[in-house]
């Protein structure tokens, strides 16, 4: 039998109050032990690169595993953010999730689909437009994210969808270009109309929270704004009154700033919508310089429940994060997907 020095009690409660406690053994991950229990814990990696197993500790010791590196910054663990494939529990400890018990019910599913559209859109961005073969089917939240086949190869890649669920079979991925990548190979020498790509999905714990009257931030760097596009126009497509939606969009360059025309479409479609767009270097007549960050100041009045959604590289959120709370923001109500480069 084990003891108490090699078992954790460790308490998991979903956002909808859904509360389950586990026994941890020393040594075993939160997630595995979570899983094992049968839970519906999100989860993709397993290796913490992905995010999807976001946790908030809010009593007790718990660490990642001594030596393992993972998305999440320095800021972010000291907040309390833990990734569960990667923690181990030191004593009893305590859990919130971020979604509801139920979401993680909708397993990830194997599909194939066909290349409808591969285009340039800026500088370094491809647009892929893919469709479900027929037979093929899967559904997603608004900020998730799917795994992709990169075709002729056995190299995995993900990517948020720009496209809304009620927008299946077609799924729609922005997708930055990276010098001798092997995604960024097939897209600029081999990728071709009804080209086969077997996806994997839907991932990820970053997607839209149903029914939020609060206003919304969004802050999205480079190819972060495809799930912002996502959970924009599931907000516009809602039934009933809409919060107000402030995005602010940056790139490193004018020339790496794409959809506009669709951003400047949804304003009109969307009144509540107010987008702020920012280039880090050059000038360009629709965007300010600096980052996207500080585009959001004291002058927009934000509420202490307004909600934020971050999307964009690691260095990124972390200053989102840390400005949103100095403007009053609740550390609870900032939801953030890391995208990490995979040149390889
Ligand atoms: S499953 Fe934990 S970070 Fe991906």
């Amino acid at each position: 039998m084990l003891t108490s020095a090699e078992v954790s009690e460790v308490t998991l409660t979903f956002a909808d109050g859904a509360e389950h406690v586990l026994a941890v053994e020393a040594g075993q991950n939160v997630l595995d032990a979570g899983l094992a229990a049968g839970l519906p814990l999100l989860h993709q990696c397993r290796s913490g690169s992905c995010s999807s197993c976001l946790a908030r500790l809010t009593s007790g010791h718990a660490e990642h595993r001594a030596g393992a590196s993972s998305s999440l910054t320095p800021s972010e663990k000291a907040e309390g953010l833990r990734l569960l494939c990667m923690t181990e529990a030191q004593g009893g400890c305590s859990f919130s999730l971020g979604y509801d018990s139920k979401v993680g019910e909708t397993k990830p599913v194997v599909a194939q689909s066909f290349v409808n559209a591969v285009e340039r859109v800026a500088a370094d961005v491809v647009r892929l437009e893919l469709e479900l073969a027929e037979g093929s089917w899967m559904t997603f939240r608004p900020g998730q994210f799917i795994n992709v086949t990169v075709p002729g190869t056995d190299v995995v890649r993900s990517y948020s969808m720009a496209t809304t669920p009620a927008d299946l079979p077609r799924i729609e991925l922005f997708i930055r270009l990276l010098p001798g990548g092997v995604m960024s190979d097939w897209l600029e020498n081999r990728a071709a109309v009804d080209d086969v790509v077997t996806i994997e999905g839907p991932f990820g714990a970053f997607f839209l929270k149903d029914k939020v009257k609060a206003p919304h931030v969004m802050i999205a760097g480079g190819t972060g704004l495809a799930p912002m596009l996502s959970m924009i126009d599931t907000i516009r497509a809602t039934p009933g009154k809409k919060p107000p939606v402030l995005l602010s969009f940056g790139c490193q360059t004018p020339e790496g700033l794409f959809a506009l025309d669709r951003l400047e479409l949804r304003g009109h479609w969307l009144p509540g919508l107010e987008t702020r767009l920012s280039v880090d270097r050059g000038t360009c007549e629709s965007a300010r310089t600096g980052n996207p960050v500080a585009a959001i100041t004291a002058d927009d009045a934000l509420p202490p429940d307004a909600v934020a959604y971050l999307c964009g590289p690691p260095g990124m959120i972390a200053a989102a994060r840390a400005h949103l709370e100095a403007l009053g923001l609740s550390s609870e109500n900032i939801f953030a997907e890391h995208f990490t480069a995979s040149g390889a």
